[in-house]
């Protein structure tokens, strides 16, 4: 059947690069490109502002009454060639890649109401496709009907080194073996959330980059998505 727009799922652990696969795809095809961890991010800062996470522990109560308040959009900044997450009318983009978010997202995207929400809202910027978006739940929950589904990965240890390898360009004094640990715990809460755990879409393609240049996955995500618009 011939497609004139599809929607493309692209899920996968953390630090692999999808943002960066995805971002690319949506400039080659005029897509809109959603990074729905960023609205993870959004919640988290929410809730972090209004007090409402001590100890990592968040007050899933008063989060939950809280959602109708919380308003996300994505808006294009000409300058990055990107868009910017805004909360409540507020360009937060800088805030959400921070530390304090950072630290804080893990538990916030456990919770079943939170995730309801976001993937309602995920699923109304599909309703017109000419959409990429990537998270862990794309092609399994948001868009389980996606025309074409990839999946992720590096091994850990190459994931680690490409954080290191940026980190210690940015100068900053870090050590390989706490960020690999980092980088294996996030897997591992991931992956055995109870709401939407990371997982492989059964038809979803795999794209393991751990040997492989940016050119070279673009160029075979680009063949993939011409063959489902042919
Ligand atoms: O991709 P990221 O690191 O910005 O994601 C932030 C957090 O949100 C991370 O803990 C995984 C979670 N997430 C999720 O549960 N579902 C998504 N669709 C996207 C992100």
């Amino acid at each position: 059947m011939t497609q004139s727009k599809i929607i493309i799922a692209i899920d996968g652990h953390s630090s692999c690069g999808k943002s960066t696969i995805a971002k690319a795809v949506a400039v080659r095809f005029g897509y809109v490109f959603i990074d729905s961890g960023a609205m993870y991010r959004a919640v988290t800062l929410f809730a972090l502002r209004r007090n409402l996470i001590k100890d990592g522990v968040v007050d899933e109560q008063k989060l939950i009454k809280l959602l109708p308040e919380i308003k996300i959009e994505f808006r294009y900044n000409p300058e990055k060639q990107k868009s910017d997450t805004y909360l409540n009318g507020e360009n937060v983009e800088d805030e959400i890649r921070q530390l304090p978010v950072s630290q804080n997202v893990s538990p916030v995207a456990t919770i079943a109401e939170v995730r309801a929400e976001m993937v309602r809202q995920q699923q109304e910027m599909g309703k017109n496709k000419g959409i990429v978006m990537d998270g862990r739940d794309i092609g399994t929950v948001v868009f389980p009907e996606a025309e074409l589904k990839l999946f992720v990965t590096a091994s850990a240890e190459i994931r680690a080194q490409r954080r290191f390898d940026e980190l210690t360009a940015k100068g900053e004094a870090v050590s390989y073996a706490e960020i690999l640990q980092n980088v294996q715990e996030r897997d591992r809460i991931d992956s055995t959330r109870e709401a939407s755990p990371l997982k492989k879409a059964a038809d979803a393609l795999v794209l393991d980059n751990s040997n492989m240049g940016r050119d070279e996955q673009l160029e075979w995500v680009v063949m993939l998505i011409n063959e489902r618009l042919k």
